[in-house]
C-alpha cells in the first residue's frame, strides 16, 4: 500500500472512532490535506466555518494568505501536507478545549508519524502548547526547535503566528511574512 492509500485509510477510519464531543454540533470531521510524501507538515489549529463546509483544512482566508506565503519561497500547497489539532469546528470558531484536543491527538498522531516529514510547522499557540506546553509564540516564533518525543517520530519543528491571526494585523503580518522565509533555509540546515 501506498503512503497515500494508507493516509486515507486513517482518514476513513478515524472519524468513526472519535470521541470528539464536536462531532456534535460541526457539519464532519476535517481529516489532514495534502502530500503523503511531504517533507513538512503544517499543523492549525481547528476547522473554521469553509472548512466544516468545505471538508478541507485551510480553504478560507486564513488558507489564502497560506498559499500566497508558500508561492513566496517557491513552494505549493501540493508540496505539503497541512492539518489541524482538533479535527472538527468548535461552534462560532471559538478555542478549542484541552478534552477535545486529547480526543483528536490520536488521530493528529497516526497523520503524522505516517507522513514522518522532517520538520513540523505550528501555525498558532494551539498546536505548538500542545507539543511544548511552556512556549510562548511571542517569544518561540522563527526559532526552530528539536526534540525527540517518544510518540513522534519527527524531530524538528517551527512555531509560526497563524495566519488568521495575522492576517489583519500589520505587524504580526509582517513577522509571519519573514518567518515563512526562513523555511528553506531550515529544511537545507536540518537535510
Ligand atoms: N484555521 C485553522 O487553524 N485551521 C483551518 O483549517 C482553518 C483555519
Amino acid at each position: 500500500m501506498t503512503k497515500s492509500e494508507e493516509l486515507a485509510k486513517i482518514h476513513e477510519k478515524s472519524p468513526a472512532e472519535s470521541k470528539c464531543e464536536l462531532k456534535k454540533t460541526a457539519l464532519r470531521g476535517v481529516p489532514g490535506d495534502g502530500n503523503a510524501e511531504a517533507e513538512v507538515v503544517f499543523i492549525g489549529e481547528a476547522p473554521g466555518k469553509s472548512e466544516d463546509e468545505g471538508g478541507r483544512p485551510f480553504i478560507g482566508a486564513a488558507g489564502k494568505f497560506l498559499s500566497e506565503m508558500l508561492a513566496d519561497i517557491g513552494m505549493k500547497r501540493e508540496d505539503i501536507y497541512i492539518t489541524n489539532i482538533v479535527k472538527y469546528r468548535p461552534p462560532n470558531n471559538r478555542d478549542p478545549l484541552p478534552e477535545e484536543k486529547d480526543a483528536c491527538r490520536e488521530w493528529l498522531h497516526e497523520e503524522l508519524n505516517l507522513i514522518a516529514p522532517k520538520l513540523i510547522i505550528f501555525l498558532g499557540r494551539h498546536s505548538m502548547n500542545d507539543f511544548f506546553p511552556d512556549l510562548k509564540i511571542s517569544d518561540a516564533h522563527g526559532k526552530l526547535v528539536h526534540k525527540k518525543f517518544a510518540r513522534i517520530k519527527t524531530e524538528y519543528f517551527l512555531p509560526l503566528y497563524h495566519p488568521a491571526a495575522a492576517l489583519y494585523d500589520g505587524s504580526m503580518r509582517e513577522i509571519l511574512i519573514a518567518d515563512f522565509k526562513k523555511i528553506p533555509l531550515i529544511l537545507k540546515k536540518i537535510g
